[in-house]
């Protein structure tokens, strides 16, 4: 199968073309990414002579770009997006922009090019926040609530996918997920800045409270996520999916990789001005890809937090040049 993989040079793309091609060595696979702040082709140095997979440099607002490549392949695994919360504030509209009409004008060329699956890759943020003293969680039939711009470009391309579905039967499948993390993850965002900090001796940075519970997945059991829902999964079908977590909030999480590294919590941590809008507690049911089709995460938290965190050790010249850069996103 031809697979076009959308942002693949970006966190979790990365680490799920490595997945696939490992898994599924007579695929090809074609990223097409437009190397954004969030784009790097370093994650994916070690298979960049591989025959099954090729790299286009293109951007998925650019609908002639879209249908050029679109007409290649076979299926479609769309990750590519404006991610990061933080900048929706500073900046909403690119938001827009990549997130909705990005997904629109790949969704277009799936229909003009009869494209066989078509899978969206979203997040539980579409879903709003749950009270921090609930146990309730997120699942498939929870309303769509987004508070960021971000979770709401991100609902607003969800809805595009299923009328595409629904309305010319374009063969899709959509992802919500929680939090990931692993290796590849710039260090501008949570726990990659967390741990990164800690190794070039600066302190944690914890907005307000730190009371903010997040569900937390890792890249490689969503990797697998995605790969069963693409292959598996009836067309038309949404899947929620988390981790293995007992509420955990971001405090805790400071703590833990501190102590992983034989710090000191006194000396680590530093609480700074809260963001605005921020969502107090994300947790993901995902009893529904459990049941349907027989996934679950591999390790518990605390077991992929220490192998993330190892990971980062032994992988210096990957961050260290990114480090400078995702600093100044929190300066502004
Ligand atoms: N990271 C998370 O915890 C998380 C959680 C839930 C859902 N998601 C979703 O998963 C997907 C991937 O997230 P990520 O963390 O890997 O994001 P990322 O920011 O690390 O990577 C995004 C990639 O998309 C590329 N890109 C941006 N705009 C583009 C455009 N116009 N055309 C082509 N490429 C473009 C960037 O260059 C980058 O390589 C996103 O759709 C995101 O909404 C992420």
């Amino acid at each position: 199968m031809k697979i076009l993989v959308t942002g693949g040079a970006g966190f979790i793309g990365s680490n799920f073309i490595h997945y696939w091609l490992e898994k599924h060595p007579d695929d090809e696979i074609i990223n097409f990414d437009l190397l954004t702040y969030a784009g790097h082709l370093e994650s994916l140095e070690s298979i960049k002579d591989n025959p099954h997979y090729s790299f286009i440099k293109g951007d998925i607002t650019d609908a002639k770009a879209v249908d050029e490549v679109v007409s290649k392949v076979d299926a479609i695994i769309h990750f590519a997006a404006e991610s990061h919360v933080d900048r929706s504030i500073l900046d909403p509209l690119i938001f827009t922009k990549t997130n909705i009409i990005g997904t629109q004008i790949l969704l277009e060329a799936a229909k003009k090019f009869g494209i066989k699956k078509f899978h969206h890759v979203s997040t539980d943020e579409v879903f709003g926040a749950l009270p921090l003293d609930s146990d309730t969680k997120f699942n498939e039939e929870t309303s769509y609530n987004p508070h960021s711009p971000y979770a709401a470009s991100k609902a607003s391309s969800d809805h595009l996918v299923r009328a595409y579905h629904d309305t010319f039967g374009i063969s899709v499948t959509i992802t919500n997920c929680s939090n990931n993390f692993g290796p590849y993850q710039d260090p501008e965002k949570f726990m990659p800045r967390m741990i990164t900090n800690l190794l070039s001796g600066q302190k944690v940075k914890v907005y307000g409270d730190g009371k903010y519970v997040r569900d937390w997945l890792h890249v490689l059991d969503h990797a697998r996520a995605i790969e069963m829902v693409f292959l598996n999964a009836a067309q038309g079908s949404t899947y929620c999916v988390g981790g293995m977590t007992k509420d955990v909030n971001n405090l805790e999480v400071a703590q833990k990789v501190i102590k992983l590294l034989g710090k000191s919590e006194s000396e680590s941590i530093e609480f700074v001005t809260d963001r605005p809008g921020h969502d107090r507690r994300y947790a993901v049911d995902w009893t529904k890809i459990n049941k349907d089709l027989g996934w679950e995460p591999q390790y518990d938290f605390d077991s992929w937090l220490e192998k993330t965190v190892k990971w980062y050790q032994e992988n210096e010249s990957w961050w260290k040049p990114l480090k400078e850069k995702s600093e100044s996103i929190y300066k502004k």
